[in-house]
């Protein structure tokens, strides 16, 4: 027997993720409370998606709307497929060639998946998460449950509309007043959340993009996806396409690498006059002055998508008058990292 870890106010605490602090985040959620969990895209907060009481702890926490769905977590494409009525070919190849990984896949949800999950929709959205300490904590989880089907409900661990965490500390300060026990799986291997693709229809569509590329999608399954599927009428509702999402608190603008460059002049010759602000760019240099910071990250895809969440935190605690980001490049590649900025710096439109 592992004896649970107390809590006897409302903290979160840090546990190391070796197979103790495993075991406590077991019985944490065996007792239908709250698990900071680390996975290769970013951390989620998890529940038992069995239990209602716990689920709605989830959306207490977030300050989420009810009706937002939220992603069932699993050890396997095996047991994902528990959690739907239908398995189509296409949830077929794409679960063989992306799973376990940063692939959510929207199916139609079998009848025993709890409305609190599903925001009453017809569809659940389910995942297999590579990350060995997710996969750790599912697998022991599924031991411990009585449930035939069991899974770990858990949206991005950060509150409602905020930047999404990518280490245990972000758990941490997204919600210091919650207990809550997290797992340190480390700083996540992707740094963005995962791709969500929509198979429960006759067509195929990416609602949100990630690691895992549309042109990737296309190669599994031999056909062209639509593009700017997220905005069909029909689209089942993602949270994460509301454009004021993975917003951080500085005010934010994207503005092109030209543009950019005019306005650098122009802040120089007001000899910086106005807020402190920190420029973050990738294909150029900024020649910092004491009111001008700048943070140049690698003109790469992936690099990008590590950095972005963390640094956005970072610079938010700074408090800049303004952060500016340098419009990434265009292409498939950086379809994700465009999509999270955009996000980012549309907090004010859509609010
Ligand atoms: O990488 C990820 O996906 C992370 C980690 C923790 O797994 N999770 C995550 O969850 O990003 P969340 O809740 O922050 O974003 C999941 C998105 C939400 O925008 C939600 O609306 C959407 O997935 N979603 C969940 N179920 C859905 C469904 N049945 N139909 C359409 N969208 C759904
Ligand atoms: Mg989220």
């Amino acid at each position: 027997m592992t004896t649970p870890v107390p809590f006897s106010d409302a903290r979160p605490r840090i546990v190391a993720a070796d197979a103790a602090g495993v075991a406590a985040a077991c019985e944490r959620l065996i007792a239908g409370e709250l698990v900071g969990l680390p996975t290769e895209t970013v951390y989620g907060l998890a529940a038992d998606a069995n239990n209602a009481e716990a689920v709605n702890k989830i959306f207490a926490a977030k300050g989420r709307p009810a009706d937002h769905p939220l992603i069932v977590h699993v050890a396997s494409a095996q047991a994902a497929r528990t959690w739907t009525r239908v398995w189509s070919d296409a949830a077929e190849k794409l679960a063989r060639a992306f799973w376990p990984g940063p692939m959510t896949l929207i199916v139609k949800r079998a009848s025993h998946v709890l409305d609190a999950v599903t925001g009453g929709q017809d569809t659940v959205g389910l995942r297999v998460p590579s990350h060995p300490v997710a996969q750790a904590l599912l697998t022991s989880f599924a031991q411990r449950s009585t449930s035939p089907h069991a899974g770990l409900a858990a949206p991005s661990a950060n509150q409602f509309g905020h930047v999404s965490p990518t280490t245990a500390q972000h758990v941490i300060d997204e919600f210091p007043s919650t207990a809550l026990l997290v797992l340190d799986g480390g700083a996540c291997d992707v740094g963005i959340e995962s791709t969500i693709v929509d198979v429960s229809g006759e067509v195929v569509r990416v609602l949100r993009p990630g690691r895992i590329r549309v042109t990737d999608i296309e190669r599994v399954l031999g056909v062209a996806l639509a593009s700017d599927a997220a905005d069909a009428a029909d689209a089942p509702r993602v949270s994460g396409s509301l454009a004021s999402h993975y917003a951080p608190r500085t005010s934010t603008q994207m503005i092109d690498e030209r543009r950019l460059r005019m306005q650098l002049r122009a802040f120089r010759a007001a000899h910086d006059r106005g807020p402190t602000r920190c420029i973050i760019t990738h294909s150029f240099d900024v020649e910092t002055t004491e009111k001008l910071h700048a943070v140049r990250l690698a003109a790469d895809a992936h690099t990008w998508e590590f950095e972005l969440y963390a640094l956005l935190r970072k610079l938010d605690s700074q408090r800049y008058g303004e952060l500016i980001i340098e419009a990434p490049p265009q292409g498939p590649e950086w379809d994700a990292v465009n999509d999270r900025v955009r996000r980012a710096t549309q907090r004010d439109s859509e609010q």
